[in-house]
C-alpha cells in the first residue's frame, strides 16, 4: 500500500526526509481494525517525528501522520488518535499517539483500536473531517475542559492562522464567545474574522478588551503579550510554542492579576466524541489552508514549516 513514510530523520531538513511509495501493511493486532483511509492532514508533530525528536516507535520505514478519516467496514469515520496501549498490549503514558506507538496514519490503509472510530459528520468533507483528530481535540479540551468556557467569554486566540488557532476560533465562536485574533499578517488577520473572530489585531498589539481565556500555542513570541491581556481572575491555556519553548513568565503580573495558567495535551476518547458531536451539531467546519494527494506530503510540509499556511495543511488518498 502507498504511504508517506521515512527512513532516516532530518533534524535540518525535515521535509525533504519525507518519501511516498509502497510498504507491506501491518497485520492489525486482536481488537483492532483496518480503516480505508480517505483523507490525513499534517501536525507539528509530524514535523518532530521528521527531525528525529520524537519517541517515535522505532520502525523503519516509518509512516507519518496522526490524522485520518476514512472507511471500516461501511461506515464513514474519524480516528481518535491517542493510544492507551501498544499493539503487543505494554501501557503507553497519557497522550502517546498513533505513530508514537507503531505506525502513523498517512497511508491508504491503517489499523486502529476498534473503539477509536467515530462516526464522520456528514456536512464535512474529507479533508475536513481530518482536522478534527489533533488540531481540533487540542483546541476542544483546552476551550472546555480547561478554562470552561462559556457564552459572552471573551477567548484570546494567538496566531491565528495555526491548525489549534483556527479550530479554537471556530469553537470557540460557536459556543458563544467573543473571539479575539491576533496574526503577524494582514491576510490571516482578514480571514479569522471570515471564521467568525469579533475582532484581529496585529501579534503583540493591545487588545480592545482583557481577555478571561487565552489560547497559546505560539510560546515565546506571544506569551509576554499573553499575560498582558489576560484580565483579573483570567485564565491562560497552553498546548505548545511555536515558536520555541523558553518563555518568560512576569510573575508580578500573574499573582496580581490571580492568572490561572494551564497545560493541556491531547484529550481523551470521550472529548473527542463530545467534539465530534459539537461540530456536528454547530456545523462548523474546520479551515482547511489546502488538500495535497500523497506525492505532495513534502510539499505540505514545507509550507506548515514557513508559516504561511491559514488552517489545516491535508492529504487526500481518495
Ligand atoms: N499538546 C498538544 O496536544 C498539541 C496538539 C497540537 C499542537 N500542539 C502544538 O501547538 C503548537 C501549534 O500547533 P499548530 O499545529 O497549530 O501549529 P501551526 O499550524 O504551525 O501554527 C503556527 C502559527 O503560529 C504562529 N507563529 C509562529 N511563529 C510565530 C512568531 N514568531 N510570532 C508570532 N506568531 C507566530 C503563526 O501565527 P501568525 O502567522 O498568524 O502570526 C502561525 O499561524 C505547536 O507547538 C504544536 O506542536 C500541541
Amino acid at each position: 500500500m502507498r504511504a508517506a513514510y521515512f527512513v532516516e530523520p532530518d533534524a535540518d531538513r525535515p521535509a525533504e526526509a519525507i518519501r511516498v511509495g509502497d510498504i507491506d501493511p501491518a497485520e492489525p493486532p486482536p481488537g483492532w481494525v483496518e480503516v480505508d483511509v480517505r483523507a490525513g492532514a499534517l501536525n507539528m508533530h509530524d514535523i518532530w517525528a521528521l527531525r528525529g525528536a520524537t519517541r517515535g516507535a522505532g520502525t523503519r520505514p516509518h509512516v507519518i501522520g496522526s490524522d485520518a478519516a476514512g472507511s471500516c467496514e461501511g461506515r464513514d469515520v474519524v480516528v481518535y488518535p491517542v493510544v492507551p496501549r501498544e499493539p503487543d498490549g505494554k501501557v503507553v503514558e497519557h497522550a502517546t499517539l498513533l505513530p508514537d506507538a507503531g505506525h502513523g496514519v498517512l497511508a491508504e490503509r491503517v489499523a486502529v483500536p476498534a473503539g477509536h472510530l467515530v462516526p464522520k459528520p456528514g456536512h464535512l468533507s474529507w479533508s475536513e473531517a481530518a482536522c478534527l483528530p489533533t488540531a481540533w481535540l487540542t483546541a476542544y479540551r483546552m476551550l472546555f475542559t480547561k478554562a470552561r468556557v462559556e457564552p459572552g467569554h471573551v477567548v484570546l486566540v494567538q496566531g491565528a492562522g495555526g491548525g489549534v488557532a483556527t479550530a479554537a476560533i471556530g469553537l470557540a465562536t460557536a459556543a458563544g464567545a467573543t473571539v479575539v485574533v491576533t496574526s503577524r499578517s494582514p491576510e490571516k488577520r482578514e480571514r479569522a474574522l471570515a471564521l467568525g473572530a469579533a475582532a484581529a489585531i496585529d501579534s503583540g498589539a493591545r487588545v480592545p478588551q482583557l481577555a478571561d481565556v487565552v489560547v497559546e500555542t505560539v510560546g515565546p513570541a506571544t506569551f509576554e503579550h499573553s499575560t498582558r491581556s489576560t484580565r483579573a481572575g483570567g485564565t491562560i491555556v497552553v498546548c505548545g510554542g511555536t515558536s520555541g519553548f523558553a518563555a518568560q513568565l512576569d510573575l508580578a503580573r500573574l499573582f496580581a492579576r490571580e492568572i490561572t495558567v494551564h497545560g493541556s495535551t491531547m484529550g481523551t476518547l470521550a472529548e473527542f466524541e463530545a467534539l465530534v458531536a459539537f461540530v456536528a451539531a454547530h456545523r462548523v467546519r474546520p479551515a482547511v489552508d489546502s488538500t495535497a494527494d500523497l506525492a505532495g506530503v513534502g510539499a505540505q510540509a514545507a509550507r506548515m514549516l514557513a508559516g504561511t499556511a491559514f488552517g489545516k495543511l491535508c492529504v487526500s488518498l481518495s
